[in-house]
């Protein structure tokens, strides 16, 4: 993995190309390859070794990488904790390529002065998108007449096959009304769709413009007709959504989780699934990830899964790409990164 050896020169210049030491221009290791206009940017501002595998770089060779640079730019598979820290005694900034920075632990950062940064908004409707792309599969099984068609088994036009549930005119509920949340809300609307939302935090005003009326969870999970979880993952997020919530929700019920696959317990969803607690459930996130090929979760027929792509789009993928070169160049100028997640640190 040439990002990886030991040894290995810093890269510098418009090109990617090998350069040799640099005395002025800050040290930053990249986790992994991301779009090339933003390695382009980087380049031009800093000396930087990456990580070229298809896999997350392996705990001891990011380790080992880290020592002696100032920045880091992480993303979700990568976590960054005190050992990495530890391992990395110049570090100024953790720029993560992702608006969850959960794999941060940005408590141990921010007693080190360490910034931590993050690419929220690029992403927001792109995810929203797909989030809704979820929803709109599971309702309508598009998943499983794909699947159907390729095995052969489309013989004709029946009144009685693959029946979904319609989504115009049913009752949504949005689990964390933040900006990705308020976008899905918005699509829900142009579905004709009854939204309802909780969330931790009341934004009355948001809620009047969407049309969404606030209910606290329990009724929000007996009402709803899809729930979708935009909330972040956070100590009192974890398994939020459990035994008793599916017990609360309806038979008819479809979960969508874009957000965090650790806000779902995988246990109490595969028994949800299986007694037919709930009808479906849609997952661009799971716990953990991947998804190990033998989870009970993959032998059922009323689930839908795919590989944590709800920002993967080219465009904002780039985007994310350029936020997170853009963060780290200022936290490393010693500007205050436009997206920072600890700003304390900057405090005299
Ligand atoms: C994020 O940014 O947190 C998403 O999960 C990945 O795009």
């Amino acid at each position: 993995m040439s990002g990886g050896k030991p040894g290995q020169n810093f890269r510098s210049g418009r090109k990617r190309q090998e350069a040799g030491f640099h005395k002025t221009k800050p040290k930053v290791y990249v986790t992994r390859l991301i779009p090339e206009e933003a390695l382009n940017k980087l380049a031009e501002n800093a000396q930087y070794r990456i990580w070229e595998g298809e896999l997350p770089v392996p705990r001891e060779v990011l380790l080992r990488e880290v020592s002696g640079v100032d920045g880091v730019l992480s993303l979700l598979t990568d976590k960054i904790d005190a050992a990495v820290m530890d391992a990395a005694p110049k570090l100024r900034v953790i720029s993560n390529m992702a608006v969850g920075f959960d794999n941060v632990d940005v408590r141990v950062a921010t007693t080190r002065k360490i910034m931590v940064c993050n690419t929220p908004e690029v992403l927001t409707d792109t995810t929203a998108d797909f989030a809704f792309a979820l929803l709109l599969a599971a309702a309508r099984r598009v998943v499983e007449g794909e699947r159907s068609v390729r095995a052969g088994k489309w013989k004709t036009w029946g009144p009685m096959i693959l029946l979904g549930r319609d989504v115009h005119h049913a009752t949504l509920g949005i689990i964390g009304l933040g900006r990705i949340g308020a976008e899905v809300a918005k699509r829900g609307k142009g579905f004709d769709m009854n939204v309802i939302c909780y969330d931790t935090v009341r934004r009355p005003g948001l809620e009047k413009k969407l049309g969404v009326e606030f209910r606290d969870l329990k009724t929000l999970l007996a009402e709803s007709d899809f729930v979708t979880i935009h909330c972040p993952l956070l100590p009192e997020t974890h398994h939020l959504i459990g035994e008793e919530q599916f017990k609360l929700m309806k038979k008819t019920a479809i979960l969508v989780n874009s957000a965090r696959g650790p806000i779902v317990d995988p246990k109490a969803l595969y028994n949800a699934l299986r007694s037919r607690q709930i009808a479906y459930a849609a997952l661009d996130v799971t716990e953990p990830e991947p998804i190990p090929p033998d989870d009970p979760l993959l032998t059922l027929d009323n689930i839908v899964i795919v590989p944590h792509i709800a920002s993967a789009s080219v465009a904002t993928r780039t985007k994310m790409a350029i936020m997170a070169v853009d963060n780290l160049l200022a936290g490393l100028k010693g500007e205050k990164p436009p997206h920072i997640v600890n700003p304390e640190v900057l405090a005299k």
